[in-house]
């Protein structure tokens, strides 16, 4: 089973659960099909995000002892890697499977794993984190959704927090494209206005279609 087919079945389920008026029931359906080997899971490369170690590296970005989020955190690398880095880490998925997958893998992990949804977040988390990574979420999230995802991404933030944000993009004058669809940067910007744009960062991923990529650092004042 390739990427390649994992991507088309993902979008499959996506379209399926979408038809039914549940646009957020195929992660669970998809890690489920992907734990019985029916499937791969496109995005986990099991291994941490490029675009986090090297913000990381490029910035000096200290997390040690930072109360950290990860954001849909898919099979938990990220969160590892913040966790190896002394940070204090949760981590949360809304597949229930996914939860569970992160700590079979690692089964001696300082990270807290919690199976919850970025659009109805535990409310104690609000303006609880110093620092939350969001990597390739929202683009999953169909457009209607996305405001709302944003606004409790902005929320999680505590005073002088950071977000660390990376995900497919476009420009508003290009089509939506298919699932996983770009956003744009002025989607972002409008649904995080609570916080202050440190840095955008524009990059091209070699794919089969190359991919574009953005990287951005906001801060909560
Ligand atoms: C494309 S994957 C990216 C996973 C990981 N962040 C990465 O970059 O490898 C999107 C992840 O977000 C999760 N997800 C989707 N909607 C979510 C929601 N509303 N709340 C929490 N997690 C969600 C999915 O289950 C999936 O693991």
């Amino acid at each position: 089973m390739t990427a390649h087919q994992g991507r088309a079945r993902a979008r499959e389920l996506c379209a399926q659960y979408t038809a039914a008026d549940d646009a957020l029931g195929w992660f669970e359906a998809f890690y489920r099909e992907a734990r019985e080997g029916r499937t791969t899971v496109p995005w986990a490369d099991l291994a941490p995000n490029t675009h986090l170690f090297e913000w990381h590296a490029q910035s000096g970005f200290d997390v040690r002892d930072k109360r950290c989020l990860t954001v849909g955190c898919g099979l938990g690398d990220d969160a590892e890697y913040l966790a190896q880095h002394g940070g204090r880490v949760v981590a949360f998925d809304i597949a229930p499977t996914a939860v569970a997958w992160c700590r079979e893998r690692f089964p001696a992990s300082r990270v807290e794993y919690v199976a919850a949804d970025l659009l109805a977040p535990p409310s104690d988390w609000a303006q609880r984190f110093d620092y939350v990574f969001e990597a390739n979420t929202l683009q999953v999230l169909p457009a209607d959704l996305r405001r709302r995802a944003l606004q409790h991404l902005a929320g999680f933030l505590a005073p002088h927090g950071t977000l660390l944000l990376v995900c497919r993009g476009r420009d508003a004058s290009d089509p939506p494209g298919a699932m996983p669809w770009p956003l744009t940067r002025e989607e972002l910007q409008d649904g995080l206005g609570a916080l202050e744009l440190v840095s955008f960062g524009e990059y091209e991923e070699t794919g089969d279609p190359p991919v574009r990529r953005f990287r951005a650092v906001f801060d909560r004042k």
